[in-house]
């Protein structure tokens, strides 16, 4: 199971399109998938995944389950893990995260009450990303973590844990889930409460699991010392894979796009609303819940009015972290210019996303204003096709491959593999997507 990608960088020519059509259902969530990986490895029975996310990124979860004890077989498009009722067993080597800060943080919580020493290590831009966020507050649950100035490789000493009422000062959903996956383990009760909502992935799949939780007066509480039994479950296709092509239609007036069997939970769906504000008329064809998660039907086209700026801030730039390097890219087409702030922790992502996306925009011919919490790009401006450096960020060559659709000449993306991180079928769906 690959639990990282390749570091030689490879190039990609984008050339530009002329529209953007067509119908497709996308890999399953890389959250979702992570979450399901990592508790269907620590439940009892053997749990079946369909639709499990094809991105680098969970399958390093499935590695460090299986490394644990889990016992992981693909089966088809179905991925198998049978779970270690519990007790996870102390790994031979050392847990390898790859590039993924889910991996890293969320089983961070689900060791800390199991016994043994677990230490995690993973790629340059991984041990540079900030872990005190989740030391802390499970240090204060009795766990015993060991950073190095901040920094993985992490190592945690299985303790006996107590429930916390915790108050998180970040919006992070993989900080709450750390915490969650502790209290599952821990004596007595944990609540949490967090600055602005987040994604509540980890919520849903610990009840489709068989745990308890309730949200009452805007926090989260659950009891510890429960179990989970093992589940089967469709991973519903990604939303922040979807956002790329989301905003390729709104490029093009005569764009037309389905997207069959997406992720649609209220929390990862602000860029729905965006898309509209924006220009973008979309249509809901049909839409289903599954263990908590709505998966649905949904048909997208620009139509005939121009493209719209919008001003992003506040809690909805927590809700679109993920998004915001699209919507940067494709800011400079719109009328009115796109305006981002409070996104601070873009600076803290596999790469620091806003001082790429300036770097980026501005190698394309852009005008752009970079601020500490975000950026300006004003709009009514034109792209030149250019040299991309993707900062081996799978988001920011994604991003950059969606601006080169409507730059004038071609645009070569440095980095262009890292894609595979979470969607490493994206240029082959760029191109059957893409009309020249
Ligand atoms: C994720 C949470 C977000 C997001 C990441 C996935 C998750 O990170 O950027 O891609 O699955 O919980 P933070 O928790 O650091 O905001």
């Amino acid at each position: 199971m690959s639990s990282s990608h390749s570091t030689v960088p490879a190039s990609r020519i984008i050339q530009p399109a002329r529209s953007f059509r067509g119908s497709l259902a996308l890999p399953g969530d890389k959250s979702i998938s992570h979450r399901y990986a990592m508790l269907a490895g620590f439940a009892s029975g053997t749990s079946r995944f369909s639709n499990f996310s094809t991105g680098a990124d969970p399958h390093s979860s499935l590695a460090c389950m299986e490394a644990m004890g889990a016992k992981v077989e693909t089966e088809g498009r179905t991925i198998a893990v049978t779970g270690t009722g519990g007790k996870l067993s102390q790994p031979d080597s050392d847990l390898n995260c790859g590039n993924s800060g889910s991996t890293m943080r969320m089983l961070a919580g689900l060791v800390a009450a199991q016994q043994g020493t677990f230490r995690f290590t993973g790629d340059e831009s991984l041990t540079a990303r900030p872990m005190e966020r989740i030391r802390k507050p499970l240090e204060s649950m009795g766990a015993k973590i060991a950073l190095v100035n901040g920094h993985a490789p992490m190592t945690v000493i299985g303790s006996e844990l107590q429930g916390i009422e915790f108050d998180s000062p970040i919006a992070s959903a993989q900080v709450k889930t750390a915490v969650l996956f502790a209290g599952l383990q821990a004596s007595g009760s944990t609540s949490i409460a967090e600055p602005v909502r987040t994604r509540d992935h980890s919520e849903h799949a610990l009840r489709a699991f068989g745990a308890e939780l309730q949200r009452r007066d805007d926090r989260l509480h659950m009891m510890g010392g429960q179990t989970l039994q093992a589940i089967d479950a469709t991973v519903p296709g990604d939303m922040s894979s979807a956002a790329f092509f989301l905003c390729a239609s709104l490029l093009f007036e005569d764009s037309n796009l389905v997207l069959d069997a997406l992720g649609m939970n209220p929390t990862r769906a602000s860029l729905l609303d965006v898309i509209t504000a924006m220009g973008g008329n979309i249509k809901m064809l049909d839409v289903q819940e599954q263990h908590g998660e709505m998966i649905g039907t949904i048909q997208v086209n620009r139509g005939r009015g121009g493209l719209r700026g919008i001003d992003i801030s506040g809690q909805l730039s927590a809700q679109l972290i993920d998004e915001l390097p699209v919507i940067a890219a494709i800011a400079p087409f719109t009328a009115g210019g796109v305006r981002i702030r409070d996104a601070k922790e873009l600076r803290v992502k596999e790469s620091d996303r806003i001082a790429l996306v300036v770097k980026n925009l501005r190698a394309m011919g852009a005008e752009v204003t970079e601020h500490e919490d975000g950026l300006d790009v004003p709009g009514g401006q034109r792209l030149h096709g250019g040299t991309v450096d993707s900062g081996m960020d799978h988001r920011i060559a994604m991003a950059f491959s969606i601006a080169a659709l409507r730059a004038e000449g071609d645009t070569e993306i440095h980095g262009a593999e890292a894609s595979s991180i979470s969607f490493p079928e994206f240029f082959t769906y760029l191109d059957e997507l893409a009309v020249r």
